[in-house]
Formats: C-alpha cells, sequence, structure tokens
C-alpha cells in the first residue's frame, strides 16, 4: 500500500479496501444462500446478493466522481471473517443443519457490523471532504447493510431458540423420561410372556 498523506487519499484508500469487500461478498453470498437449509435464511442472503451488486456500482460511482479508477485492495478484514466461515464448514460436513444455519447467521452478522462500522466512517469522511453525492451514495449503502444486520438477527434468533429447544434441560428430561417409561413398558412385557 502506497503511503497515505492527505485526508482524500485516506478517504479513497478506505474505499478500496471496502470495494475489495463488497466484491469478495459477490462471489460469497451465492455459496452461502447455498450452504443455508433454512428458507428465510437463504433467500436473505440471495436478496442481500442482489443489494450488494448495488453496493459495488455505488462503490464506482463515488471512485469517479473523486476522478479515481475504481481498484480494489485487498482487506484483511473481510478475508478473515471468510476464512473463519471456510474453516467452519471444512469441520461441519456431518453437522445438525440448523446448527450451520445458526453458524451462518453469526458469520453475516460479523460482517454486516463490518460494513457498517467501514460505511459510517466513509460518510463522515465524505461529509468533512465535502464530497456531497458520494456521500449519498454511501449512505445508501450504509442503510442496507443496517437494514440487513437486523433482519439476520430476527433469523438468527427464531433459528437458534429452535434448536436449543431440542437441547434444553426440559426437552433432555422429557426425551429421558420416555426412553425410561418405554423400557419399563417392555420389561413388563417381557415378564408377562
Ligand atoms: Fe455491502
Ligand atoms: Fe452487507
Amino acid at each position: 500500500m502506497p503511503q497515505v498523506s492527505s485526508p482524500k487519499q485516506l478517504f479513497v484508500h478506505e474505499l478500496k479496501d471496502m470495494y475489495y469487500a463488497e466484491k469478495t461478498l459477490t462471489k460469497v453470498l451465492p455459496k452461502l444462500a447455498d450452504e443455508a437449509s433454512d428458507r428465510e435464511l437463504s433467500q436473505a442472503f440471495t436478496s442481500h446478493l442482489r443489494e450488494t451488486k448495488r453496493h459495488v456500482a455505488n462503490l464506482e460511482k463515488v471512485f469517479r466522481q473523486l476522478g479515481e479508477q475504481p481498484r480494489a485492495e485487498q482487506c484483511p478484514g473481510i478475508d478473515g471473517i471468510k476464512q473463519e466461515h471456510d474453516e467452519f464448514m471444512e469441520e461441519q460436513r456431518n453437522g445438525g443443519s440448523d446448527l450451520i444455519d445458526s453458524f451462518l447467521t453469526g458469520a453475516a452478522s460479523r460482517t454486516e457490523h463490518y460494513e457498517i462500522a467501514a460505511y459510517t466512517g466513509l460518510v463522515s469522511m465524505a461529509r468533512a471532504l465535502g464530497e456531497r453525492e458520494s456521500v449519498e451514495l454511501l449512505e445508501q449503502n450504509l442503510r442496507q447493510e443496517k437494514d440487513a444486520l437486523k433482519k439476520v438477527e430476527s433469523i438468527s434468533k427464531r433459528i437458534f431458540k429452535g434448536a436449543a429447544k431440542g437441547d434444553s434441560p426440559r426437552a433432555r428430561r422429557a426425551t429421558s423420561a420416555s426412553r425410561r417409561s418405554s423400557s419399563k413398558a417392555r420389561t413388563s412385557a417381557t415378564r408377562s410372556r
């Protein structure tokens, strides 16, 4: 990375970083939609993919408004989130689908938080630099990231609640009680023979 020596250069650097992140996400989101078993979650990934493509286009407009060519700069932040996902999925081939779905909602939330932080910074930089059209475009992206986060958080609660229900102390007691009563029934059936 070339040395940054002005506020505008820092702004452009952060834009390149986000451009890389958004372009990476256009490749990752179709995979997430395939991996999700929950229909609502899978659809949320597909609809966020459409939004993400618009985020890429908005960033390209911002570059042009600044008189710059759209260029990506590798962002280890988003690469790290992606790598964490890849390693988990590699080890979870036989995991339950609701657990995988829960994990995917967590990975998605982390990504949205990352994007929200980045766009919040970009919006305030654009505002300080007097780049009003860029502010508008970056705010559009920021709003959609915030909505995407809310959506995935509510899906996450529903999925994890369902998974935890089957694993709650009460559910475990109910399962062992039914196991006890069926073994009693088997014993008395053997005796009466
Ligand atoms: Fe995005
Ligand atoms: Fe996003």
